[in-house]
């Protein structure tokens, strides 16, 4: 897996690899994918983004789930703003349903299912600016 052979810890698994938490989220050519069901050979040539990447791009998202509490424990975190961003970068203006239907594959035992939307579309708002 991404995080054991190659040392990016962000992508978890939460699962145990049945594709049911999206806690291994990550950006392949613009689209978020479960890293745990994706096969190396299929990343051959890939553009893959992980959150250690986003983080360090200054990408408004981090900002945005630090501002709005949108974590707890922080062990889903990583998979939900790799799919926040994947969102983000496909459309420019989501609305609060767009971010809720976007992150409906992700799981969060701690429960913060309602700080991420405002914390997109806070993102969202930030990068109207840039
Ligand atoms: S580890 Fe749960 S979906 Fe990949
Ligand atoms: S913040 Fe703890 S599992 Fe999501």
């Amino acid at each position: 897996m991404i995080r054991d052979e190659i040392g990016l810890t962000s992508p978890k698994d939460w699962c145990g690899g049945l594709g049911a938490c999206g806690s291994c989220t990550v950006i392949m050519n613009g689209r978020p994918v479960l890293s745990c069901l994706t096969l190396a050979c299929e990343c051959d040539g890939a553009d893959i983004e992980t959150a250690e990447g986003i983080a360090k791009s200054g990408h408004p998202i981090i900002q945005a789930y630090i501002d709005n509490n949108a974590f707890q424990c922080g062990y889903c975190t990583p998979g939900f703003v790799c799919t926040s961003k994947a969102l983000l970068d496909r459309n420019s203006d989501p609305t609060e349903a767009d971010a809720r239907d976007a992150l409906g594959g992700n799981l969060c035992r701690c429960a913060t299912y309602q700080q991420h939307p405002p914390a997109v579309l806070q993102a969202a708002r930030e990068l109207k600016k840039t």
